[in-house]
C-alpha cells in the first residue's frame, strides 16, 4: 500500500487496534525484539553526545517523546540528557502503564493521549523532539504536517530527531500487521524538506542482527526558525 493515501482511517484504526492488545513491556514495544534494546539506547545516547559535543544541542531542559508507548526511550534515553520529558502516544493503556515502568513521576511533565496525525505540540516549549519507530504509521502528508507543528513546538535552538528503520527499495513497505510503513531514507529526507526541515546530523545504528531493516538516526532543524511574530 502507497504511503501517501489520501484517506488512511482505516489504516490508523488497525494500527490502533494493534498497539492495543500488544504486550506492555520492552519486548511489546519492540515487537518482539527486547534484545534491542540495549544497543538502541547505546548507540541514541552516542548520537545525543555527539548532537551535545558539535553544538548542535544546546539546551537540556524540556524533550517531548513522540510514540512514546511505556516510555523506553523516555527512561532509558531521554531523562537521562533532559530535566523534563512529555510523552505523547495514541494509546492510553500504555501511557497509563509509562508510571509504574518510569517508576516514578520526578522529571515526567505530560503526557498526552492522542494520534500523531493530530497533535500538536505546545509552542516553542521543547528543547527536542524525538520520534522513534513511529513515523512509519503517519501517512507521506501527514507526517509532514506533523514536522510543521513539531517545528512549531521546539524552541528557536531547538532539534528534531527521528529515528526509524529504513528500505533500500524504491518505494515504502507496507506492515498489514502493525498497519506501518517503512520508507526509503530518500524519501523521509524528502518529507523532512517539503515540512521544512534541514538535515543537521545523521548515523546508522549498528549491533542489531543483519536480517534486520537499517535503521537510521537523523536530526534536522528548521530551515527558518520560528519567531515570535510567527
Ligand atoms: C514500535 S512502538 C515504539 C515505542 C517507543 N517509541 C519505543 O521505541 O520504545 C510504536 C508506538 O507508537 C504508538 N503509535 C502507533 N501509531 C501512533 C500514532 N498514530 N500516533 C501516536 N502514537 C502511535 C504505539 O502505540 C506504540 O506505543
Amino acid at each position: 500500500m502507497n504511503s501517501n493515501i489520501s484517506n488512511p482511517h482505516t489504516v490508523y484504526e488497525n494500527a490502533e487496534n494493534y498497539w492495543s492488545r500488544c504486550s506492555q513491556d520492552v519486548d511489546g514495544m519492540l515487537g518482539g525484539f527486547a534484545k534491542l534494546h540495549q544497543p538502541d539506547i547505546l548507540l541514541s545516547k552516542t548520537f545525543l553526545n555527539n548532537l551535545k559535543k558539535k553544538g548542535i544541542a544546546e539546551n537540556f531542559d524540556y524533550a517531548l517523546d513522540c510514540g512514546a508507548g511505556i516510555g523506553r526511550v523516555t527512561k532509558h534515553l531521554l531523562m537521562p540528557f533532559f530535566k523534563t520529558v512529555d510523552m505523547v502516544d495514541v494509546i492510553e493503556e500504555l501511557i497509563v502503564r509509562s508510571s509504574e515502568y518510569i517508576g516514578t513521576d520526578d522529571g515526567i511533565g505530560e503526557k498526552f493521549v492522542e494520534g500523531l496525525q493530530t497533535f500538536e505540540p505546545p509552542l516553542g516549549k521543547y528543547d527536542m523532539i524525538w520520534i522513534q519507530w513511529v513515523s512509519g504509521h503517519l501517512t507521506d502528508d501527514d507526517l509532514k504536517e506533523f514536522f510543521q507543528r513539531c517545528i512549531k513546538g521546539i524552541k528557536p535552538q531547538g532539534t528534531i530527531c527521528l529515528k526509524d528503520n529504513v528500505v533500500n527499495t524504491a518505494n515504502p513497505l507496507f506492515d498489514s500487521e502493525d498497519n506501518s510503513w517503512t520508507r526509503p531514507e530518500d524519501l523521509v529526507l524528502e518529507i523532512a524538506d517539503a515540512a521544512g526541515l534541514r538535515l543537521v546530523a545523521k548515523n546508522l545504528q549498528t549491533g542489531f542482527p543483519k536480517e534486520m531493516y537499517p535503521v537510521k538516526m537523523f536530526a534536522f532543524k528548521p530551515k527558518n526558525p520560528v519567531t515570535e511574530d510567527d
